[in-house]
């Protein structure tokens, strides 16, 4: 679809009329078409990743995210290899097609416990393999690469380039955008994204952020609410909010047809939505993808990058059923395929 920047704007600031359940009538129509889109291309399929976060230790201090390395408060962890194959084991069986290793960006991981660990995933599951570690020199990247990672998630969190120094210190928007040429360059399938609602966000910049990342030939584009963690420097700005959140996967959705868009986890961690009502909400306006934690429980809760993510309440296994048999109530059809980029099948993606 065709949009201009203006009619962008338009959509962003139309008037909210969420209560419980409801959506505007002008949010409905968007949320239908950008399912359709969907449709047209994944059917009613919703293609599984799941994620094992092998560390919470970070060097960085973003200034959203509970993980930062300023934040003394968070007991942190790093799992050895075998309880990281042990969770790819549990992720198998449970349907995954993909398997995303996360961590915070955490210098006492060799490069080579992750080629050791993506091989041994190849070897043994033959499933597809998401990397998503952060900012690392290029010689890095390729070895990975050459471990037999297929993908690599690297988001942009903001193009507001004065936002992006201001919340992710020391760095900047363009080091970011040249790490995302190099991943695509070594042949990497790349996903970037957004937080939505970060303080000092606006419709315009949530505009930009939609055109910038639709030039950027990404097969996986992601966005989610952003949520205040009482532990760091953002602990009392005001939460994103649902219907923008999902104002804007529509709009991805509609801007990139045939690009992989997950519902996103913080879309349930949102206090204002139950359960994996956020989730299931995000499907409904063009999402096809979910990536549901499969970190062991012993540790799950510490991966604490905003509240509520990795419910304590839920054992990994018992979350991850019930988000599978909710998706199957609203009607889609889970699959265990990798779920490759159709991007590059259709590359055609339309002019605006
Ligand atoms: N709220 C929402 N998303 C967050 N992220 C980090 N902190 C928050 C937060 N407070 C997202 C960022 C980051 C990923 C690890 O989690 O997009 O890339
Ligand atoms: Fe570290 Fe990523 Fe959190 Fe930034 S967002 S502090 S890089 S884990």
């Amino acid at each position: 679809m065709s949009l201009t920047r203006n009619e962008i704007i338009e959509v962003l600031k139309s008037p909210v009329a969420y209560e419980g359940t409801s959506f505007s009538d002008a949010d409905n129509s968007l949320f239908t078409a950008a399912t359709a889109t969907a449709r047209a291309l994944f059917n009613n399929t919703v293609y599984q990743r799941g994620v094992i976060e092998f560390s919470s230790h970070c060097r960085k201090n973003c200034h959203y995210c509970g993980l930062r390395n300023s934040n003394t408060d968070l007991l942190r962890y790093r799992l050895t290899h075998d309880e990281v194959m042990q969770a790819v084991e549990i992720a198998a069986g449970m349907g995954m097609g993909t398997i995303v290793l996360q961590a915070g960006e955490d210098e006492d991981v060799n490069p080579h416990f992750i080629y050791t660990i993506v091989r041994a995933i190849k070897e043994k599951y033959n499933l597809a393999v998401t990397l998503s570690l952060g900012d690392h020199p290029d010689d890095v990247y390729r070895l990975w690469r050459d471990s037999g990672a297929d993908r690599y998630l690297l988001k942009i969190e903001t193009t507001d380039t004065d936002l992006h120094s201001l919340y992710r210190p020391g760095q900047h928007l363009y080091d970011r955008l040249n790490r995302i040429e190099s991943l695509q360059r070594l042949g990497y399938e790349t996903g970037s994204g957004i937080i939505v609602g970060l303080p000092g966000m606006t419709e315009e910049t949530l505009t930009d952020d939609l055109l910038l990342l639709r030039t950027m030939g990404l097969d996986m584009i992601a966005c989610g609410p952003f949520i205040p963690h009482p532990q760091t420097p953002l602990r009392h700005a005001a939460q994103g909010t649902l219907v923008e959140s999902l104002r804007v996967t529509a709009l991805l959705r509609l801007l990139n047809p045939a690009t992989n868009i997950p519902a996103t986890s913080a879309l349930d961690s949102l206090r204002s939505v139950r359960n994996n009502d956020g989730r299931i909400h995000a499907l409904n306006a063009g999402a096809n993808v979910i990536m549901p934690s499969i970190t062991p429980d012993e540790v799950r809760s510490q991966y604490s990058i905003y509240p509520g993510k990795n419910d304590p309440a839920l054992t990994q296994n018992s979350a991850v059923k019930l988000l599978q048999s909710k998706v199957q109530q609203a009607g889609f059809t889970l699959s265990s395929q990798a779920g490759s980029s159709m991007r590059r099948t259709f590359r055609a993606q339309p002019a605006i």
